[in-house]
């Protein structure tokens, strides 16, 4: 039970040429844009296979993007190659970074909370705060899957053949299984369970709040200055 079949189903964070990917940078680039006034370095924290990376650099920033698993790097690391881009993709844990301190004008973390439990998360915020700059920005995108939770019991399709069959959280719904399913075949996938408020009170440890926006019913893209 992992991500590893729900990245290989998905096109959504795995292909950056599919409509679900474009739509997410569509939905995000202004956003970014309106808080990455000044060029810098930034880091793409959990990049998975660059998207955002790729965006950032057609307007101007230094990237480096950084994930854990080899298969997001490999495939990063190809569109690269293909796209003549100069972003580094590097194999690393954002709960323990190889950078310098204060390497950083931002730090970009979108869509990839669903992985960490609280300790793990308490411990990329403090790195991130460790290698941003005084002056850099720490820039995270999430949904609230703790709203989010009741609406997907109701049963919802998700891309062209799947839906979502079965939602089982623990008892203190910090994490919840998700079974997919579809005609030929389904899969289980285990997310914790993080709610806009959960995510404030940790980030508060290290970060105060220069802006926040809502995006659609239940996602945040929330700017961070370091304390
Ligand atoms: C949903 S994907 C999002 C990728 C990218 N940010 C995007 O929006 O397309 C979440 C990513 O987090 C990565 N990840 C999970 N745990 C990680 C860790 N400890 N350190 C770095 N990356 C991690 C996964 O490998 C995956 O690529």
């Amino acid at each position: 039970m992992g991500f590893k079949e729900y990245y290989r189903v998905f096109p959504t964070y795995t292909d950056i040429n599919s409509q679900e990917y474009r739509s997410r940078i569509e939905t995000l680039e202004p956003l970014l844009m309106k808080y990455m006034k000044k060029r810098g370095k930034v880091l793409d924290l959990a990049c998975g296979v660059g998207g955002f990376s790729f965006l950032l650099e057609d307007y101007g920033f230094e990237v480096v993007g950084v994930d854990i698993s080899e298969d997001m790097i490999r495939k990063a690391r190809e569109y690269a190659k293909s796209r003549e881009s100069n972003v580094e993709f590097i194999v690393g844990d954002a709960r323990k970074l190889s950078f310098e301190d204060k390497t950083f004008d931002y730090v970009i973390f979108i869509d990839s909370i669903v992985h960490f439990e609280p300790l793990e998360l308490n411990q990329v915020f403090k790195e991130v705060r460790r290698v941003l700059k005084p002056s850099g920005k720490f820039i995270m995108y999430f949904t609230d899957l703790r709203e989010l939770l009741p609406r997907l019991k109701e049963s919802l399709v998700v891309g062209q053949k799947y839906w979502i069959s079965k939602v089982i959280p623990d008892q203190e719904e910090r994490t919840v299984v998700i079974e997919f399913k579809s005609e030929q075949d389904s899969f289980r996938v285990r997310f914790n369970v993080w709610g806009k408020t959960g995510v404030e009170l940790l980030a508060k440890l290290y970060f105060t709040k220069e802006a926040e926006e809502k995006v659609g019913n239940y996602s945040y893209l929330t700017v961070y200055n370091p304390k």
